[in-house]
């Protein structure tokens, strides 16, 4: 009985389709969220970035992602010196994707979930394709200042170079400290690292 009408009211639901707006998505989102912890109702508002790749389907007018890519990149705290870590602890936050839960300690060091999304050191066969493979990264791109400058403001804000980037802004957030930063910049350039063999 009750499995006659889960297929009715999905069989109802296809029927009346129309596309969800960016309204009723926060709608569900805020009625089914429950906060905990650290993990407070804030966490689903979104800055004026995301709305606006929200509202244009990642498709902002060139001029407009132009600027506010600019205000991005002002959010970067560069570090002065050298950028490289220590690519065997950036192979470890690379793996990790944990943190930010509402049971850890807020402030607590999270990982980088890179794996999640991009094929990093060859070793690794699990790995995500939502963004471009950084095999042999530091190979074809170099390992000189601006290069490594260029990776770790990636890391830091990827919506300072490509305003609707997918990928997440883990030092702007507040998920990677500098240091793990440095350390995932050496992972990808560092000549000794697995990425380049
Ligand atoms: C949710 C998916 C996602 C995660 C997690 C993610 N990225 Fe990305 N990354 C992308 C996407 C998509 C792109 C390509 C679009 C762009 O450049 O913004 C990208 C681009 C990059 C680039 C630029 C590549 C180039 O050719 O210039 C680098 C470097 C990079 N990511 C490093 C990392 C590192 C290191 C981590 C872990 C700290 C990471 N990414 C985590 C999705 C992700």
């Amino acid at each position: 009985m009750k499995r006659n009408l889960i297929v009715l009211a999905a069989f109802a639901a296809t029927a009346a389709y129309a596309e969800p707006t960016a309204r009723d998505v926060q709608q569900v989102l805020q009625r089914d969220f429950h906060p905990r912890g650290q993990a407070t109702m804030e966490r689903l508002a979104q800055d004026g970035v995301q709305r606006v790749c929200t509202e244009t389907r990642d498709q902002p007018p060139a001029a407009l992602a132009k600027q506010l890519e600019a205000d991005q990149m002002k959010t970067i705290a560069f570090p002065s010196g050298s950028l490289m870590g220590d690519w065997k602890n950036g192979e470890k936050i690379a793996q990790s994707g944990r943190g930010s839960m509402w049971s850890d300690k807020p402030g607590a060091a999270a990982g980088g979930s890179c794996y999640n999304c991009h094929q990093l050191s060859p070793k690794e066969l699990s790995h995500g394709t939502i963004g471009p493979s950084l095999l042999r990264f530091g190979k074809t791109r170099g390992n000189g200042a601006d290069t490594q400058k260029y990776v770790y403001g990636k890391i830091y804000n990827a919506k300072a170079y490509n305003l609707c980037s997918q990928m997440p802004r883990l030092g702007h957030a507040g998920t990677l400290t500098e240091q793990q930063i440095k350390d995932l910049v050496a992972l990808l350039l560092d000549p000794a690292s697995p990425v380049n063999q």
